[in-house]
């Protein structure tokens, strides 16, 4: 994809592509440090700055040759004309979603009858309404329903269905339209968003749609966006916006699709970890990344139709709900997904661990709960890792052994050359090389000639030096989609180290906490794409999961989508969500005195 920018003077070309809105397409993790060397583009035409010592490190010169560059080190000096990667499909977690519950939805719509024109008691017209609307006490609507409904009265019709968001009347709509009431439940990703369209009539789940987060380009992890959004004059104002639009665009998208009337969207409801709702709403974040740790607001918010950053024009009447958090690093997406998947009603002992750009854990059953978040790290997501990409075309998401041949045998994602590894291949990867026993307990390289006789010749000619770092070879540049090697480094496997023994000691503290041995754990739930997808058995190979529970595996999917369906439908599933709120304990894991010690224990591969 090729993209023209007009002249910015004084900013970079990363900022330049964000403004244009092409930066979706870009990976820049480390936000435009300059320290990630992910943000690689092809110059087609224009001047600009000269290449930064940055870009010689992160760069090849046949790269350099070829005109790539960093976007982030880049600064344009007049119209420049950009080529970005290939966009791949982005593998996105957005399973279906059934609801089977007692439908009791957030806006609910019912049939009335109009009261005769001008009766002669004298009724006022709402006083009738309130008469004539059953279960609701308090009727109240604004003066645009009131105009409304009088007009609707006048024009002589004899009943209307009230659109009701509890006790207010929202809308009227004529008696035809009351199957149309619909809702959106969405679910922001750090790095990647799902948007369903809802019935809340019937309850089913129409369509879904899934895009990338494009508050990406500003860094992959929270905490650089949250730098974004408190050092940088408008930064925040500017990461809301991206989302907003974005948000709007894949609303508009599945409404169009669906032929469904803007008008006839009521209601969005947000699942999102709890920076990501500070980011949408506006607020100032930056107490979610310093010590002690303490966000704006955890409570569900509600935005009433008109307002919010979803307020516009292009869906008049849609109210937008925010789901409740628990904590700073215990957002919405994990409340939602621990009663999606029934833990607070269940009387078995269960574990809730959703790994993605931080681990968050809860343990416990419907008598207790108890939850800690990891600084797990990105590592994945692909982040951090050099070759380490996210669930795009090329990605290898799978790794094994070839047995007939003793080499090595990797799938990526849509079949394509090799263009990087992504978070499930990145387990893979690390699981082989300390099974083959390429790698020490202690996740360190082998010297070649130290290596097992075991190791066959194949996966020991991968063994090689690279940009003067120890790695394995998992395609060399003529194989490759880019034309530059895919590997995985000595450094990678201290990132991978890093994460898997981050999860481990939070899962080891809230044992530890509730006094019981991972044996007494009857099921573990594994959220999100990432637990879909990657091998269970590598997993506790490199022990990320203490082995007792190697057979009570669950993958459950995208329960934070799925959880914001259910806080659409139901007001049971609302209130349960609102008791994890308050009554949920949290364990903050760095003023824990003994969680140190569980991680250097835990950085050892063979540790479960
Ligand atoms: Fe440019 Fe990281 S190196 S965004």
């Amino acid at each position: 994809m090729v993209v023209e920018l007009e002249y910015i003077p004084g900013i970079t070309l990363l900022e330049a592509l964000r403004q244009n809105g092409a930066a979706t397409y870009l990976q820049a993790p480390c936000g435009g440090k300059g320290t990630c060397g992910k943000c690689i583009v092809r110059i087609a035409a224009g001047e600009c700055s000269a290449v930064t010592s940055r870009e010689r490190e992160a760069l090849s010169a046949d790269q350099l040759k070829k005109g790539m560059r960093l976007a982030c080190q880049v600064i344009p000096e007049g119209f420049m004309q950009v080529e970005l990667p290939a966009a791949g499909g982005a593998d996105i977690l957005s399973s279906a979603v059934q609801f089977s519950g007692r439908l009791t939805p957030l806006i609910t719509g019912q049939k009335v009858q109009l009261p005769e024109r001008g009766n002669k008691e004298q009724v006022s017209l709402f006083d009738s309404l309130r008469s004539a609307v059953v279960g609701i006490e308090d009727l109240s609507f604004s003066a645009a329903v009131a105009d409304s409904l009088a007009r609707v009265v006048r024009r002589g019709d004899k009943a209307v269905t009230l659109v009701l968001d509890g006790n207010r009347i929202v809308a009227q709509k004529s008696d035809a339209d009351k199957e149309s009431i619909r809702g959106f439940a969405v679910d922001i990703g750090t790095t990647t968003m799902v948007v369903s369209l809802v019935d809340m009539v019937s309850g089913t789940v129409n369509d879904r749609v899934a895009a990338l987060n494009p508050q990406s380009s500003f860094g992959s992890d929270v905490i650089s966006r949250i730098s974004h959004a408190s050092e940088k004059e408008g930064g925040l104002r500017e990461l809301q916006d991206c989302l907003a639009d974005k948000l709007l665009g894949m609303m508009k998208q599945l409404s169009l699709r669906n032929g469904i009337d803007f008008g006839s969207v009521y209601c969005a409801v947000l699942a999102g970890n709890t920076s990501m709702l500070h980011l949408f709403s506006g607020v100032f974040p930056l107490g979610i990344a310093q010590t002690p740790y303490v966000p704006v607001f955890t409570e569900g918010v509600k935005y009433i139709e008109g307002t919010g950053p979803l307020g516009g024009s292009v869906f008049p009447g849609m109210i937008t709900c925010l789901i409740p958090c628990r904590s700073a690093y215990i957002g919405a997406d994990i409340t939602a997904g621990v009663a999606a998947v029934g833990m607070d009603q269940q009387l078995q002992t269960a574990l809730f661990v959703d790994i993605g750009t931080n681990g968050e854990i809860v343990l416990g059953n419907s008598s207790e709960m108890v939850c800690c978040a990891t600084a797990a790290g990105p590592a994945f997501e692909g982040a951090h890792i050099a070759c380490g990409t996210g669930s795009v075309d090329g990605a290898i998401f799978a790794l094994k052994e070839d047995e007939s041949e003793g080499g090595l045998h990797f799938s990526t994602l849509g079949g394509a050359a090799p263009a990087g590894i992504c978070g499930s291949g990145i387990i893979d990867c690390a699981a082989l090389l300390y099974r083959q026993g390429l790698v020490d307990r202690k996740g360190r390289f082998l010297p070649v000639e130290n290596l097992p006789l075991t190791v066959p010749g194949e996966l020991k000619s991968r063994r090689i030096q690279l940009k003067g770092e120890e790695v394995f070879l998992l395609a060399a540049g003529a194989e490759s989609a880019h034309g530059e090697p895919v590997y995985f480094s000595q450094k990678d496997l201290r990132e991978v180290q890093l994460a898997k023994a981050a999860v481990a000691a939070g899962i080891q503290t809230l044992l530890d906490h509730r006094c019981i041995d991972a044996g007494a754990v009857e099921v573990v739930y594994l959220a999100g794409g990432f637990g879909s997808a990657i091998s269970v058995e590598n997993a506790f190979q490199i022990g990320l999961l203490p082995s007792e529970l190697e057979k009570k595996v669950e993958a459950v999917g995208n329960t934070a989508q799925r959880g914001a369906v259910f806080y659409l439908l139901s007001e049971d599933f609302r209130q349960r969500v609102e008791n994890l709120r308050q009554e949920m304990e949290y364990l903050e894991l760095s003023f824990d005195k003994g969680f140190s010690k569980k991680l250097m224990a835990h950085m050892y591969l063979d540790t479960r």
